[in-house]
């Protein structure tokens, strides 16, 4: 405190008031700390399967830095770009309340950090705690530039679990043996699907059963006896994945950020965009067992078949199983490729730890059709008409195929008053209503491009159903909603049911998410309170639908007061 006001006397009284007031505010904020950060967008050599590529990173490193934060911190994140490529970043999962400035998503809430630029990404973590993580929000560099965000429960706050012995941050990410970005120009190029990828990782590698890779295979000491937590984010690109530990059961306590009824599972599933946390007892006799992944593949589509591998290894193993290459660890039995029965079943365990505060009446009741189409090709001999006979592949919602601007981004138009960005016509139900999930009539296979958004009055309730199409294939549709946590209240297979399924829906203690698929060929409904000012995208988090449009954003508009309304940009936001 400077000395002037010490002696710019007021009544002695007021003034040791004052000081009262002033140490009473400074303990509230106590535990809240700043965090400092410099992420460094910068290309580094990596060598995977056989093979260096250049790979953008941050700060180097594959996949990039840690956070580890308290909620109630903040955090002040410089981002440089000493790439050569635009990009943004995103903080997958947090709620950026008023501040959608620092959300990420390029052409949505800023433009992109052009080469040689610079942005600051300031946000303080409210009401949060548990598993996120961080990605590249700019074509498909989230292949390569992403990490954990662990955010700690408040000073003095435990687990609502036992607290676990060590904590193992377990990312899941995807490889192609050449420039993801190459494959991205290449596939939009051709209007065919992209490039499926040559491996599956378990932090940045893929295991022993892939070439040249055992030498660096991941691997995690335990303790005999010990329980752990495995904070496991899905950072995967294209395919949501099995994931199991060889003869060890799985307890999950949270999703997404948010704490759930604890259940047992010899296997989860998990979608691009999504963190489990699981609680694993190393109970069984001291040796090396593999944590291993591969596809869950609904559709009907090329995939990825690999499986990845990492080492779970008891420190009192016996040398000879710790060195010796014959002494392979056991494999854990994942479900076969194609086996939905055993991701709803899954899926259907999930619940809140207890009651929660779900809307019950809604004020704005959503209905989109979320899936996959074909444009047709005036000349379907072109090459760049490499799609089934001859079109190009692309995705909707309510048969909107969402383009992102160019000129400006979505929350800069919107905030600076630029006409000609967006529209707000966004069909809150499909403009044609068929048999969603039966043989659809090819009539109905090409959507419409646009930016659409759609408004939200400040403090709306809300209630989305999402209904997979069978157009082209069913698929597993992770949808992901920037700005927001939501409750799942329902899901079913087949076309949603307006009039019998919602009295199925859990409105007593259902998941709550930010990420959530849905059941190929079926539905699933969620619901959340807009009190989040500014505009959100919400995707597909499959980044070959998310290109080709299965996007949209919520604009929500301001309420009363500034407590809901969108604070002012940072003065280093970009410009396009
Ligand atoms: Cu993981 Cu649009 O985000």
């Amino acid at each position: 405190m400077e000395h002037h006001t010490l002696r710019a006397k007021p009544c002695n009284s007021y003034l040791f008031f004052g000081i009262l007031l002033i140490f009473a505010f400074l303990a509230s904020f106590a535990d809240a700390a700043i965090h400092y950060h410099e992420f460094v967008i910068e290309a580094k050599p990596v060598k995977r399967l056989c093979r260096t590529h250049s790979i953008v990173t941050v700060n180097g490193q594959f996949p990039g830095p840690t956070l580890e934060v308290r909620d109630g911190d903040s955090l002040v994140i410089k981002a440089i770009n000493s790439a050569r490529y635009n990009i943004t970043l995103h903080w997958h999962g947090l709620r950026q309340l008023r501040n959608p400035w620092a959300d990420g998503p390029e052409y949505v809430t800023q433009c992109p950090i052009q080469p040689g630029r610079s942005y600051t990404y300031q946000f303080t973590i409210q009401n949060q705690e548990g598993t996120l993580w961080w990605h590249a929000h700019s074509r498909w560099l989230r292949a390569t530039v992403y990490g954990a965000l662990i955010i700690y429960p408040k000073l003095g706050s435990p687990y609502p679990f036992p607290m676990p012995k060590r904590e193992i941050p377990i990312l899941l990410g995807e490889w192609w043996d050449r420039n993801p970005m190459d494959v991205l120009r290449l596939a939009l190029f051709t209007g065919a699907p992209p490039n499926v990828s040559d491996a599956f990782t378990i932090n940045g590698q893929p295991g022993d059963l892939y070439r040249c890779s055992s030498e660096e295979t991941a691997i995690f000491p335990v303790e005999a006896g010990e329980t752990i937590l495995l904070r496991i984010i899905s950072s995967a690109m294209n395919a949501e994945l099995f994931f199991g530990v060889a003869n060890h059961k799985l307890t999950v306590v949270a999703a997404d950020a948010a704490y759930t009824k604890p259940f047992t599972t010899n296997v989860i599933m998990i979608t691009p965009g999504q963190t489990t946390d699981v609680l694993l007892t190393a109970d069984q006799p001291p040796a090396r067992y593999y944590m291993a992944a591969h596809a869950y593949q609904s559709a009907n589509a090329p995939f990825d078949n690999t499986t990845t591998t990492a080492i779970l290894e008891y420190k009192s193993a016996p040398c000879s199983a710790k060195k010796g290459q014959s002494l392979k660890p056991i494999l854990p039995q994942l479900p076969g490729f194609n086996d939905t029965a055993t991701t709803t079943a899954f899926t259907a365990q999930f619940t809140s730890l207890s009651q929660v505060k779900v809307p019950i009446e809604i004020d704005q009741s959503l209905f989109f059709t979320v899936g996959v189409g074909l444009i047709n090709c005036s000349n379907p001999n072109s090459p760049r008409c490499q799609g089934p006979n001859g079109t190009r592949f692309t995705a909707s919602i309510n048969n909107v195929s969402f383009v992102l601007p160019r000129r400006n981004s979505l929350m800069q138009a919107y905030y600076q008053g630029q006409p000609g960005i967006f529209t707000t016509d966004f069909p809150p139900v499909p403009p044609i209503q068929f048999d969603y999930t039966g043989n659809v009539s090819r009539g109905l296979w090409q959507p419409m491009k646009g930016t659409k958004l759609f408004k939200l009055k400040f403090g709306s309730k809300v209630q989305i159903v999402f209904q997979d199409t069978n157009i082209v294939s069913v698929d597993d549709h992770p949808m992901h909603l920037h700005g927001f946590q939501f409750y799942v209240v329902g899901s079913g297979f087949g076309n949603f049911d307006p009039r019998n399924d919602p009295a199925k829906f859990n409105l007593f203690d259902p998941p709550k998410r930010n990420t959530i698929g849905t059941p190929p060929g079926g539905w699933v409904a969620i619901r959340f309170v807009a009190d989040n000012p500014g505009i959100w995208l919400l995707h597909c988090h499959i980044d070959s639908h998310l290109t080709w449009g299965l996007a949209t954003s919520f604009l929500v508009e301001n309420g009363v007061g500034i407590l809901q309304t969108v604070q002012p940009p940072p003065l280093d936001l970009p410009q396009c």
